[in-house]
């Protein structure tokens, strides 16, 4: 595991360049996108560089709440189109977010996978951390082993995500999520994490043991993970 500490500007350029020479050089690319405020950095790096075969890139979400339609603005399939999509100039019919207003989410999860797996497994995966070390919306005590999977958000996630909401009650309490195991069998992951309130969950995941209180600790088992921190998510790991 690589652990990168630069200002937020330098690390959204930093994600970018991973994200290009993972894509790059591929024939048939596959890009795993997370949403949230933390790789927004990077997005508007990849926005201003020069890659002509974004038309040819496959995405795939790392989640979805259940109970949006997709085409609510506050859906992550509406967040993907605006700030991925839109703006790199990537094929709408190639990218996907799991179907959290399907009729059987459990089935839409399952199929989900199904689609990475025929997509030929994701490149190179972005990834957020929750405060509570989530990743994804795989909340502590989600067994490490999980796949794509309906889950049940944590109160503090709901209270973090509120902010996208006019009240409380309207945060979904479950979503679909690529589970640990999911991300795992990405070819490379890229964790970036932003801010104080991030540094205990990054001191755990990366210090801590791999456990599912920790949902990021699995992490530590991948071979080839760069986390990108801003001074102060680093500030509670050991010097
Ligand atoms: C988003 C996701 C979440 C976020 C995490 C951090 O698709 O899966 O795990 O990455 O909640 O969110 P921000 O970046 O908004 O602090």
């Amino acid at each position: 595991m690589k652990i990168e500490v630069a200002d937020e500007a330098g690390l959204g350029e930093r994600g970018a360049d991973l994200v290009l020479e993972s894509l790059g050089g591929r024939p048939d690319p596959v890009w795993g996108v997370a949403t949230g405020g933390s790789p927004l950095g990077i997005y508007r790096a990849l926005a201003q560089r020069t890659f002509r075969a974004w038309r040819g890139v496959r995405a795939f979400a790392l989640d979805e709440y259940v109970g949006l339609a997709p085409d609510d603005p506050r859906s992550y399939r509406s967040t993907v189109e605006r700030d991925v999509v839109r703006a790199l100039g990537l094929d709408p019919a190639l990218v996907h977010v799991p179907d959290g207003s399907a009729p059987d989410p459990v089935l839409a999860a399952k199929r989900y996978e199904r689609d990475i797996e025929q997509g030929g497994g994701i490149d190179v995966q972005v990834l957020g951390i929750g405060r509570n070390g989530h990743i994804g919306f795989n909340e502590p005590g989600t067994a490490l082993d999980e796949h794509t999977h309906l889950a049940r958000l944590a109160d503090e996630t709901r209270i973090d995500n509120a902010r996208y909401f006019a009240r409380m009650s309207d945060v979904p309490v479950s979503a679909l999520t690529q589970g640990p195991a999911t991300i795992m069998r990405s070819r490379r992951i890229v964790l970036i994490a932003l801010g104080r309130a991030k540094a205990p969950a990054i001191a755990r995941a990366l210090t801590g043991p791999v456990d599912p209180v920790s949902p990021a600790s699995i992490l530590q088992r991948h071979p080839d993970v760069t986390v990108l921190l801003d001074a102060d998510a680093a500030s509670a790991l050991p010097e």
